[in-house]
Formats: structure tokens, sequence, C-alpha cells
């Protein structure tokens, strides 16, 4: 526990001083909510998005947090204009000393030169980068996914083109000198091949997974209802928040796969705690961006988790975030390359309250239980393991041959 260890990260010539940013959504819309986060000790922020020309669709918020899903699912929200992300800009510029402020954009408009222009403007205001937002699945990826034309592509549906993605990328690279971060969608496909995209026209990082569209859940005695408070009708939604986290990790891991070792990525998706976000950079994330968590809890639970993770680098002999960066690069195999051991499942009768559960697994031909007692037989075990997970009384486990 002596050793000294270092939490930050750098990408290029900014440093976060831990690998916490606040991901761009609700919770990074006021100047009170940036000094929050900055006396939480969050190294960077992302703003909502400020999208220009507005409006574009622009609802008041009507969100649901599905607790036992642990899903964050909503399609009703409120972004900033052009005006109202400059101020905040300024006024965070002047109450904040440390946090990194990242404003995030959307140029709507039918010429790409608009980008340029929208940059330029949070540029002069005293951006430290600017985050172009080439994921939210909320826009036109929305529309396209119901079967609509659309006119100009946004979000998502940019962030998957590559052809034009990059275009937009470098004329903003070549008119802007702060660092750009292009934060990218898996919809699509193509999320490595984007990255690569993005980082040849000039991003100083990019990164993943902005929510995913799916359809929420429904009321099957009320179908034509909805799940939302005080919203008529549904869209299909965007999801974020523990649901995500597995497919946040995909994203990183193959960005970090395709792009190799040197670019600066940025994870998100179900981000909340050590475990978490040490996945999240074991599987190629410099630094993380966090949403949902912070929608839920706030901001002040980061110093804990601070703590947590200098912990944890100190027991496992980390000195810096880098020390574990990537590590489960080397794990993570192809299919084919599996070692899968022979076995079988073994129960402790001592523990075994009969219950019952292990008894009904449809695809298992070795549990009985003659006179009420568990029994399985080893011959017909084909050692899927199945058994361990269903059992409340933790009475069998796994014996290797
Ligand atoms: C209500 C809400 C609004 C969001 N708004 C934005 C946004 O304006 N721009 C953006 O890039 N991402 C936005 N996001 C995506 C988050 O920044 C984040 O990438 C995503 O939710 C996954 O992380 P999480 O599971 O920690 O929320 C929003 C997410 C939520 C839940
Ligand atoms: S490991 Fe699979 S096959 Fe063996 S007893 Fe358990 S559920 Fe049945
Ligand atoms: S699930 Fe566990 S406790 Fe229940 S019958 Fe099977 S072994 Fe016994």
């Amino acid at each position: 526990m002596s050793k000294t260890v270092d939490l930050s990260v750098r990408m290029g010539d900014i440093t976060f001083k831990n690998p916490f940013i606040v991901g761009a959504g609700p919770t990074a819309k006021t100047v009170d909510q940036i000094k929050a986060a900055e006396d939480s000790g969050w190294a960077g922020v992302s703003f909502k998005l400020a999208i220009d020309p507005f409006p574009y669709i622009n609802w008041p918020p009507r969100y649901r947090w599905l607790r036992k899903e642990k899903i964050h699912i909503f399609t009703a929200e409120t972004r900033l204009k052009t005006e109202q992300a400059l101020k905040l800009l300024e006024d965070a510029r002047k109450t904040t000393s440390e946090i990194v402020l990242i404003p995030t954009i959307t140029y709507d408009g039918k010429d790409r030169e608009g980008w340029v222009r929208m940059a330029k403007l949070f540029e002069d205001a005293g951006a430290h980068a600017i985050e172009l937002n080439m994921c939210c699945p909320n826009m036109s990826f929305n529309v396209q996914a119901t079967g609509k034309e659309i006119e100009e592509a946004t979000g998502a549906s940019l962030g998957s083109d590559l052809v034009a993605l990059p275009k937009v990328v470098k004329l903003i690279t070549d008119g802007i000198d702060v660092p750009i971060i292009v934060k990218l969608t898996p919809e699509g496909g193509l999320i490595a091949q984007a990255a690569e995209a993005s980082l040849q026209a000039g991003a100083a990082a990019v990164g993943s997974t902005a929510n995913r569209l799916g359809i929420p859940d429904i009321d099957i005695r009320d179908p034509m209802g909805t799940i939302y408070r005080l919203q008529e009708n549904i869209t299909l939604g965007c999801i974020s928040g523990p649901w995500l986290r597995p497919l946040g990790m995909r994203d990183t891991y193959e960005m970090r796969f395709h792009l190799g070792e040197k670019p600066f990525i940025i994870g998100s998706g179900g981000v909340r705690n050590l475990q978490s976000a040490v996945q999240q950079i074991m599987v190629g994330a410099d630094a993380v961006w966090v949403c949902t968590e912070t929608m839920l809890r706030g901001f002040d639970w980061l110093p804990k988790l601070l703590e947590d993770l200098k912990s944890y680098m100190a027991e496992m002999g980390y000195e810096r975030i880098g020390d574990f960066r990537d590590l489960l690069l080397k794990n993570i195999k192809t299919s084919q390359e599996l070692t899968v051991h022979d076995g079988y499942a073994e129960v402790d009768l001592d523990k075994c309250n009969v219950c019952g559960l292990c008894w009904n697994i449809g695809h298992c031909c070795a549990i009985s239980h003659p006179q009420d007692r568990t029994t399985i037989d080893r011959e017909a075990c084909i050692a899927c393991s199945t058994c361990v997970d269903i059992c409340p009384q933790k009475a069998i486990h796994m014996v290797k041959i």
C-alpha cells in the first residue's frame, strides 16, 4: 500500500488529473453542475450537446430509470443553443480552475463549413478541447431507423458514414487549434474504422459509446400506452446505464484492438464503480465518460472511488493507469483459441435445502432427486455450470478433471 500511484492521463497537451470525465448529458448543463463536478474531483466535463441551427428536436426531458433491469431510457430531451453553451463555457472558465472544459457540438445546417464556424466560437470562448457528437442515435439515426428519409445526417448517422465523417472532422481540425475529440457510435457496426478515419483526419482522441437505441418496456395490457410519465407514445429510445456496460466495453476493445496503443480513447457505458471503471481501462480506455450514474447519484461519490482506485492500484502494483490499460486485450481470444477443461458438477448435501431449482434445468440430464435428495450423475454431466449459478444455497461447485 505504500507505493505512490499516479491517476493522471494525458491527451496530447491536456492532462486529466484522473480518468473520470462527466459524460455529455443533463448533468453538464449548468455552471453549478460543472463547479460541483470540479469540487468532487472530476477531471473533465463534456458539456450537454449544443446544436446549431436551433431548434432541432427539442422536448422537455422525460426519463425512465428502470431500476430492476438497470436500464435508463429516454427520447424527449433538451439540447443547448449555441449561445447557451457559449455562456456556460464563459461562466465555467470564470468559476473553475482545474476541470477540463469540453463543449460538445453538432452542426445540422446544409454547409459543412458551419461545423468549423461553430467550433471556432467555442475555441475563442476558451474551450480546452471540443467534442464532436457523431454518436447521438436520437437525431437523424432515430428518424432513419423508423423508415423515414433524412435531409442531413447528424449524430450517429454521420458518425457511421465512413465517407462523410472524415471530411467533416478534417475541415474542423484544419480550422481549429484546440484538440478535437470525436465521440462515435457502434450503430452501423464500424466503430473501429470510424475511429481510425477520425484520427487520420486529425482528431486528438476518439470515444464511444453513446446511448443505444431500443424499444422501451411496454405494458402488454395497454400496448398503445407508454411507460413514460407525462409523455404520450413511445419512440425508439436511448438506452444507457449498467445495461450498456458489456457493449460499451466491446466498443472500446474494438477501437483499441484496431488502432493500437497510441491513440487516446475515452470509453463509456454503465461506468459506476471501481469494477466497471477498471474494466473499461483494461479493454483499452485511457479515460471514461460517466453520465447515467451522475444523473442518479450526483458527483460526490467520486472521491471514494478515487480512493478505491488508488488502493486497488497499490495492491496490484500498478503505478500509472497505463500499467493496466489494454491488459485484457491479451486475454480476449477468438472462439477457436479457447481452452475448455473437462469436469463435472458436485453437490454438497449439507448446504442443499432441496429447493428444487436445479432439478428443472432444461438442458441438464445429470440432476435427479430420488427421495428428494439432489443427485448429480458425473457421467451425464456436460459441465456447463448452469446449476452453480442457479443454486441459491451455493451448494454446487465444479470439479476440474
Ligand atoms: C439523458 C441523457 C442525455 C445524453 N445527452 C448526450 C449528449 O447531449 N451528447 C452526447 O454525446 N451524449 C449524451 N448522452 C450519452 C452519455 O454521455 C453517455 O455516453 C452514455 O449515456 C453512456 O454512458 P452512461 O451509461 O454512463 O450514461 C446522454 C445520455 C443520457 C442518459
Ligand atoms: S454442470 Fe450442467 S450438466 Fe452438469 S449438473 Fe450442472 S447443469 Fe447439469
Ligand atoms: S438449487 Fe441448490 S439448494 Fe436447490 S435443490 Fe439444487 S442444489 Fe439444492
